[in-house]
């Protein structure tokens, strides 16, 4: 029976839902949650507002130069009961969920030094533990301990058609096929780079959510959380 507070490694593709899941847990338990993605997506904004991509070209020593230039934190904001990214003091939420970011940051997450600064930032946030904090690699890599892993997974379609919704509901000019072309690259970058790349923990636990309601997938956390705390 555990009475501490855990550390709870959420990975998978992208736009399966991680953070909203991620995010609804930490609520639920009074835990800190850290979105990782967010922190990739700051560094490649970073790099695209200061020319070390262009055509989503990276230029690989310039952004290894920057990384000492830009500094990242989260700061909790009570409206939206989750922490915004901040880049340098700039509030920065919104500019890296653009279709321009997310065409580039797979490119940037590839680069050794970047993923050196980002793992060692995360694993000093989570290091007293209660945390949920997804991403790709940290049931395999920022925290290969952590007590409960989870790796999400949804049909790619399913992802495209859900952040296709989101997108177009903020004015985003965007079609389902570029979304999806989008989707499907980012699955085929996160798990052939050289590394860190997206796998499952042999210890992950498999919540695909293709056909499950929100409700659903917190029902199945709350089994699997008590297991692991009565374990
Ligand atoms: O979760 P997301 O789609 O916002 O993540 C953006 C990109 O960052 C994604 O294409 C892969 C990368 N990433 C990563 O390499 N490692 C992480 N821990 C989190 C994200």
């Amino acid at each position: 029976m555990k009475n501490n507070k855990i550390i709870i490694a959420i990975d998978g593709h992208s736009s399966c839902g991680k953070s909203t899941f991620a995010k609804a847990i930490a609520a639920r338990l009074g835990y800190i949650f850290i979105d990782t993605g967010a922190m990739y997506r700051a560094v490649t904004l970073y790099a695209l507002e200061h020319g070390a991509i262009k055509s989503c070209i990276t230029d690989e020593d310039m952004i290894e130069s920057m990384l000492d230039d830009i500094n990242i934190n989260f700061r909790f904001n009570p409206e939206r009961g989750a922490s915004d990214i901040y880049v340098n003091g700039e509030m920065v939420e919104g500019k890296i969920r653009t279709i321009e970011v997310s065409n580039c940051v797979s490119a940037v997450s590839s680069i050794g030094a970047v993923r050196r600064k980002l793992v060692a930032m995360q694993q000093q946030m989570g290091r007293n533990g209660g945390v949920v904090m997804d991403g790709r690699d940290i049931g395999t890599v920022v925290f290969p301990d952590a007590e409960l892993k989870i790796y999400m997974t949804a049909d790619a379609m399913v992802r495209a058609e859900r952040r296709y919704k989101e997108l177009t509901a903020k004015g985003d000019k965007v079609s389902l096929e570029e979304i999806y072309e989008n989707v499907v690259s980012r699955d085929k970058a996160d798990m052939t780079r050289a590394i860190s790349p997206l796998r499952k923990a042999d210890d992950a636990i498999v919540l695909d959510n293709s056909h499950m309601s929100v409700e659903e997938q917190m029902e199945w956390f709350d089994r699997e959380f008590n297991r692991v705390m009565e374990s």
